[in-house]
């Protein structure tokens, strides 16, 4: 062969072939017993010093690629697939939809636009998710990495519906007056970047006690300052405690003073699902613009987040640009208009839609609201239990699948408590028993046991209340 012959494709299809099967093989090994392994494994120092060497000019055969994956790589996940992780908001992931990623691989798509079978996938499963939150069937939407980004769009919507087409050419400063938006104590810090990155500055974020006469007193108080409220964002689940805003009197207090209602549901969403817990997100049909995860209690594996709004055109008047080379023809691959990219500010976008699609399609909504049932009554057991015992307290109560706890210090122990529960989280991490996070209430840390994850049993609730009794007494004793 000739260089000018030469491509990146394998010489021999067939050594790939078994090479694939066999890491397919070892992949579908580990998931099926990741709970027979640790939750958490930390990464080696000679592991780290590998991972940073330079990029090589030449080339590496693929079988020593491969070694290297599964000596440096595989063993020191994250740790979310497993049934003790617990810590932030984590979803599980499920083999249909890794499979799908393999897909997705394969393709190589490119979901910006184009006339393709992926396009008409991520248009259904948007439709599909509209629905789901009672959106209007001409909503639009766009899948993204996560809600931090959902959210910046949501929020550029927002900004847009102030002032439509004058601060795209003029930036905030062709806005009618400052603009302010409000969101609740428990809104995610998410919310204020994207605040940040929109132009607004962190301070145009207002914190409202969940309170919807304070919230209508704050938005009279700044318009007689000459400032101009222009959203309030409402949160379907707070980070901390899972707390969930009164969507449906935000929504009554946007519709009253003209304001964009954007809702933050990242895990919350989920209860969507569900229909004993749909009726907490009553209200959430109203917003203008959505952002949740799929990533998170839908399980679908990273990275998968959504943004839905109301009103299409001026979701897509807020990041269509001229054309050029991208113009639109009626007829072939360039055909399709309107394309994902005239949704958002990316032109190339991967085919993430595919494992939202297998996971939604093999797995159903009801079965998936099932898990999100089970997680809830997982979290009201294990609160039960932090209650009866007279080691740990509740830090705050327990609405939805969030428990928040304390160490008991004992009387007369010089221990410090943040001291104490931040060295449970620790050891229980890296002993690879589960992995729980923190949080902070009242000032004071807390363990924080977020279950967002379909693969934990009562079995495994009980290793970890075992574990952290265990682990609070070595510390209590060796402080003593
Ligand atoms: C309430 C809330 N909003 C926003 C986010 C950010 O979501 P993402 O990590 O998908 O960007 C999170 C993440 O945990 C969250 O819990």
């Amino acid at each position: 062969m000739t260089p000018h012959d030469s491509t990146l494709d394998p010489e021999d299809w067939s050594e790939v072939r078994r090479l694939g099967h066999e890491l397919l093989d070892d992949l579908i090994d580990q998931l099926s017993t990741v709970g027979e392994g640790r939750a958490w494994t930390p990464v080696p120092p000679e592991v780290r010093a590998r991972l940073e060497q330079p990029a090589a000019s030449f080339p590496t055969d693929l079988p020593t690629v491969l070694d290297e994956l599964r000596r440096d790589i595989l063993p020191y996940a994250t740790g979310n697939t497993h049934p003790r992780w617990f810590g932030w908001v984590h979803g599980t992931g499920t083999v249909e939809g890794a499979l799908a990623e393999l897909v997705a691989g394969f393709m190589n798509c490119n979901v910006g636009g184009r006339d393709h079978a992926a396009v008409h996938v991520e248009r259904q499963v948007i439709r599909w998710l509209a629905d789901l939150f009672g959106f209007p069937a001409d909503s639009s939407g766009l899948l993204v990495s996560g809600t931090s980004v959902a959210t910046i769009i949501g929020l550029a919507v927002a900004r847009e519906s102030a002032a439509p087409g004058e601060i795209r050419r003029g930036g905030v400063a062709a806005a009618p007056a400052p603009l302010v938006a409000y969101a609740s104590d428990g809104a995610h810090v998410s919310v204020r970047k994207a605040l940040e990155l929109l132009g607004l500055g962190g301070d145009s974020l207002r914190r409202v006690p969940a309170n919807p006469h304070a919230l209508e007193k704050m938005i009279a108080t700044d318009r007689e300052a000459g400032l101009h409220p222009f959203c309030v964002v409402g949160t379907a689940g707070s980070v901390t405690t899972g707390a969930i805003d009164d969507l449906g009197a935000l929504a009554d207090i946007c519709s009253r003073h003209g304001l964009w209602f954007h809702v933050d549901a990242a895990f919350g969403g989920a209860l969507i699902l569900s229909e004993r817990l749909r009726p907490r997100l009553a209200g959430i049909e109203r917003a203008d613009s959505l952002a949740f995860d799929l990533h998170k209690w839908m399980h679908v594996p990273y990275d998968a987040g959504c943004v839905l709004v109301r009103d299409a055109e001026l979701h897509r008047s807020t990041f269509s640009a001229d054309r050029n080379y991208l113009s639109r023809f009626e007829r072939g691959a360039g055909a399709g208009h309107p394309w994902f990219t005239d949704f958002g500010p990316e032109l190339s976008r991967g085919f993430r839609a595919l494992k939202v699609w297998v996971t939604l399609r093999t797995h159903g909504l009801d079965r998936l609201g099932a898990m999100v049932e089970k997680n809830c009554e997982q979290a009201t057991w294990l609160a039960g239990r932090i209650k009866d015992s007279e080691s740990f307290h509740l830090a705050a109560p327990t609405s939805l699948n969030i428990v928040c706890f304390q160490a008991e210090v004992p009387a007369g122990s010089r221990i410090d408590s943040d001291d104490l529960n931040r060295e449970i989280v620790m050891r229980i991490q890296e002993r690879g028993i589960a992995v729980p996070s923190s949080a902070e209430i009242d000032g004071r840390l807390c363990i924080r046991v977020a279950i967002t994850n379909h693969r934990t049993r009562r079995e495994d609730l009980k290793i970890f209340l075992a574990a952290i009794e265990e682990i609070r007494r070595e510390i209590v004793e060796g402080s003593a």
